[in-house]
């Protein structure tokens, strides 16, 4: 099953997502930071258990990858400007990223990826969904991979965290803010070249992209809404069952995740730290 010397990989599905063990996050080697970059290209989201860091750990983990951003949408952990807070009470009916989607394609400097550190989870639900944006791109036909290839789309944070969203007033009041700042618009090729890895993948999601460049969001609405269900189909995708204690590492560029909202009644409470990016080609 594995290839590596310092860690174990344990590979979730088919396409997407591999589990490691046989590290201790806290006291991570250099060697094992090189294998564990090699599985985070391959997999695309990588997971850990029992790891049960502090705050200060997970930041030290986080810069280890990049330079953190500082989510201006979700309520920071206090003290802790760089962790952001991804909660959902008993008493509350929606959650956040309850949608599939990939992190902060409104900025023209996509995301490279986010850390989500479990705290207290419920006894059952709460799972979190992936899908494979490499697989979606390269499993469309050569015709249609040739139309895309010189597409951009429009991603917008207005619609989701914007004064509609406040002007709504569900019960994310609180856990969703700085709705004035959500103004920043981007465009972004339909199907990038991931900066790392080489390999091309889908860059639309369906929580942020309005359209495509040039096109109306009417004119769009077909086609995005044909990658939305090609991207989703179940070879694409892997599930992971959180317990407390546990992490995921997604690369924001080369995959899509969705936060199953099956709990109402419990507590699910994550940290997430994300990880700046470059603009994408
Ligand atoms: C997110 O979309 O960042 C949250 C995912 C999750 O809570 O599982």
């Amino acid at each position: 099953m594995t290839n590596y010397s310092t860690i174990n990989v344990k590979p979730l599905s088919g396409n997407i997502g591999a589990e490691i063990d046989g590290v201790n996050l806290k006291k991570i080697t250099k060697e094992q930071f090189k294998e564990i970059k090699i599985v985070f290209g391959k997999y695309g989201v990588i997971f850990f258990r029992n790891q049960n860091l502090s705050p200060e750990e997970e930041i030290i983990f986080a810069e280890l990858w990049g330079e953190i951003n500082i989510n201006r949408f979700f309520t920071n952990l206090e003290g802790y400007p760089k962790i952001a807070l991804v909660s959902k009470e008993p008493d509350q009916k929606k959650n956040i990223g309850g949608a599939w989607h990939t992190d902060h394609t409104y900025d023209l400097e996509p995301a490279m990826g986010s850390i989500l550190f479990a705290h207290q989870v419920p006894k059952k639900g709460g799972d979190t969904l992936f899908s494979s944006m490499y697989a979606a791109y390269e499993t469309l036909s050569d015709g249609l991979k040739d139309t895309l290839k010189n597409m951009y789309g429009r991603h917008s944070s207005r619609h989701v965290f914007g004064t509609s969203r406040a002007e709504r007033n569900d019960d994310t009041v609180g856990r969703i803010i700085n709705s004035d700042k959500a103004k920043q618009d981007a465009i972004h090729p339909v199907v990038i070249t991931h900066p790392q890895t080489g390999k091309k993948a889908l860059f639309v999601n369906p929580t942020f992209t309005l359209g495509f460049d040039g096109w109306s969001d009417e004119e769009s609405k077909p086609l995005l809404n044909y990658l939305y269900s090609h991207a989703t189909k179940p070879e694409f995708t892997c599930r992971f069952k959180w317990e407390e204690g546990s992490i995921a590492f997604w690369d924001n560029r080369s995959t899509w995740h969705l936060a199953v909202n099956d709990y109402h009644g419990q507590r699910r409470l994550m940290h997430r730290i994300t990880i700046n990016g470059t603009r994408l080609k």
